[in-house]
């Protein structure tokens, strides 16, 4: 298996690109996308014009299904609002393509979603020990992709010794090794490409590579891209500028050259 798992998009074209551009420069021809492809950014239809020419499995996020299914249960002030434009501006071949998408997808040794496997429609967040916990009760395959928090994460599973779940950081760049034959159970928040939640404003993706059956080694990936293009077309749009805001770097304790988008990491 081969391949970059791309998530929470968010019809941000530049990430994408930037995204794209830089597995391909590692050799990997194959993604998978795990939903949240629209909402909140100016470019949706490019967006899902892109991803669907790129991605063999594409996976419904909640904000695809707010645009194709109708109704906007659970989203606050600024998600509702990008979601009533995005409404207005999907074209009909896009709204198709999202509807085309599923709530999770086997793919060998790996099932896909975007949420949580615990009702992956409910969309829940594998953040809290409970929400881990029920993941893991339903996954049946020793490893799991999911996006939803925006927040790259890796947990895992040792059901065999007892053990309920340990919890991980996911370190960019760090590359974790998981040999399905030991009876691990293991899932990874990949992150977002569009639009990231932490004092990271670069662009998020995870590889995944290895022979079939494993062992497979997962690395988080991030890639700076041009925000500022991404922000001024929110702008531009009509959307809320705290949406255009968002993408930007901040200046914080951890951050250097923010405006360049240069990273000190802490552990
Ligand atoms: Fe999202």
């Amino acid at each position: 298996m081969k391949a970059a798992i791309v998530s929470d998009i968010h019809a941000n074209l530049e990430a994408l690109q930037a995204v794209v551009e830089d597995a391909r420069g590692r050799n990997f021809a194959s993604f998978l996308c795990l939903g949240d492809v629209v909402g909140y950014g100016a470019d949706p239809n490019a967006c899902v014009r892109t991803l669907r020419d790129l991605c063999a499995v594409a996976i419904m996020g909640n904000h695809d299904e707010g645009v194709v299914g109708g109704h906007a249960n659970g989203f606050n002030c600024l998600a509702g609002i990008a979601l009533e434009w995005t409404r207005s501006r999907v074209s009909h071949s896009t709204a198709e393509w999202l509807a085309s998408c599923h709530y999770t997808m086997d793919l060998g040794d790996a099932v896909l979603c975007h949420g949580t496997l615990a009702n992956p429609k409910a969309f829940n967040y594998l953040i809290f020990a409970d929400a881990i916990a029920a993941h893991f009760a339903n996954q049946d395959k020793p490893l799991a992709f999911v996006g939803h928090t925006h927040v790259p994460a890796c947990y895992h599973a040792y059901p065999e010794a007892g053990e309920i779940q340990t919890v991980s950081r996911f370190g960019m760049g760090e590359t974790i090794e998981v040999d399905p034959s030991d009876g691990t159970y293991w899932v990874f928040n990949v992150g977002s490409v569009g639009r990231p939640r932490d004092l990271c404003r670069n662009a998020r993706y995870a590889t995944i590579e290895g022979p079939e059956r494993g062992p497979y080694r997962i690395t988080l990936r991030e890639v700076e891209y041009d925000a500022e293009a991404a922000a001024r077309k929110i702008r531009e749009a009509g959307l809320p500028v705290k949406l255009a805001d968002s993408l930007l770097p901040r200046p914080g304790p951890n951050v250097k050259n923010a405006g360049k988008g240069n990273v000190e990491k802490n552990s």
